[in-house]
């Protein structure tokens, strides 16, 4: 079996890529590690890069729509991963998931209406909303036993009156993997108040082996027929610069209208490498993604082992699933702008600030693992090295 080998990463500056390329603009400065924006230093892995390369071997380009071995490919991982058996016809191309958030936002929803959020959570949740004239409506997580958990009574009371849910599932920035019982419990508020569940399962691939990613439609009929999921082989495999993800749609009358939206606007033609590239993802990368996972553990368990020795004031909510640390600097008692600005000015340091995440982030940044353990342990000494 082949052994992936991930201590040895890609030197990804000079690629236009977001991560090392865009620092100067994000942080004022490009002498920084970067370790912020969600997209891993590893290889792409071969498989994936052998079948694009394949591809261009033909001369042309041209429109593309997608393939049947591309479209088995998905259905195949679905029904092994996620317990769903399903029919294409119930799925839809997105170019990307943020997207996908926004054309069910432009479907669902008008101006003026209120779409519900668990904060913290990856920004876009609550940027697309906001600049798009929707009324953003949050509901603060709880903190219990260093993991978050869904405050339902509050959920519950926040949840009236709103149009949708956009739910992150498993969770960014705490990685939690929600239980099919937190689950069901959405669910069934969600049913009750009559707010569709946009549940965005970008990160369900990388959930570690001792948890175990629920897909939310599979929950209960409730939320079969009150779901729109968006999943992604981008973040699992490293391909994050192709449009490839898919968004899965069971209940009838919620896909005629979120189909039609995408096919009226255009939107239904992928690209060509986004195919390529997703199918030899989901055909050949079971064995790629468990040594992954297992690196990630290793990455988490180094990190964890680090900071206790050489900086225990500063802690971070163990992911369930992903490569995202939250990391809590409240123990440094530091007005935010100055927490940001001596990681970035005097450690050096590029880590995604709490307060994005919402205002309970205050005190926070989140911190991007997904990169070999030297650098790993190399971002962590920066940060210790400017402790108070
Ligand atoms: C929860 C979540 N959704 C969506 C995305 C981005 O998805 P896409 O690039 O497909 O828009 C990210 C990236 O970090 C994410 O964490």
């Amino acid at each position: 079996m082949k052994k992936y080998d991930f201590d040895n990463i890609a030197d990804r500056k000079g690629t236009f890529c977001v991560k090392h390329d865009m620092t100067r603009e994000v942080f004022g400065t490009d002498d920084l590690l970067p370790m912020w924006v969600a997209d891993m230093d590893f290889k792409t892995p071969d498989f994936i890069l052998e079948a694009i390369t394949k591809r261009c071997s033909h001369e042309v380009l041209g429109y593309t729509f997608a393939p049947d071995s591309y479209k088995m490919a998905v259905l195949n991982w679905f029904q092994h991963r996620y317990g769903i058996a399903t029919k294409w016809n119930r799925m839809h191309f997105i170019p990307g998931i943020v997207q996908g958030i926004a054309f069910a936002l432009q479907t669902f929803t008008r101006p003026g209406d209120k779409v519900l959020i668990t904060t913290p959570v990856y920004p876009p949740f609550i940027n697309v909303p906001h600049r798009t004239g929707r009324v953003f409506v949050s509901s603060p997580l709880k903190t219990e036993e260093g993991r978050f958990t869904i405050n339902f009574e509050d959920f519950e009371r926040k949840a009236e009156g709103c149009k949708i849910l956009i739910l992150s599932n498993p969770h960014n920035p705490g990685g939690r993997v929600w239980t099919k019982e937190e689950l069901s419990q959405v669910a069934d508020i969600c049913l009750r108040k009559r707010v569709l569940v946009i549940s965005d399962e970008i990160h369900a691939d990388l959930t570690f082996p001792a948890h175990r990613h629920t897909s939310f439609s599979t929950v209960s009929e409730a939320a079969e027929h009150n779901s729109i999921t968006f999943f992604a082989p981008s973040k699992t495999f490293n391909m994050a610069g192709l449009a490839s993800s898919v968004c899965y749609v069971p209940d009838e009358g919620i896909r005629r209208a979120f189909f039609g939206f995408l096919d009226n606007n255009e939107l239904s033609l992928g690209n060509i490498f986004g195919y390529y590239a997703a199918e030899a993802a989901f055909a050949h990368g079971e064995e790629w993604l468990r040594q992954l996972l297992s690196y990630l553990q290793g990455n988490i368990d180094a990190a964890e082992s680090y900071l206790r020795t050489h900086c225990p004031e500063v802690t971070f909510m163990r992911p369930e699933a992903s490569f995202l640390l939250w990391m809590d600097f409240r123990l440094w008692n530091l007005p935010q702008k100055e927490l940001a600005r001596r990681l970035v000015f005097d450690a050096k340091i590029g880590l995604n600030n709490g307060t994005d995440f919402g205002p309970e982030g205050e005190g926070f940044m989140r911190m991007n693992i997904g990169t070999n353990r030297a650098t790993v342990l190399e971002g962590l000494r920066r940060i210790a090295s400017v402790r108070g």
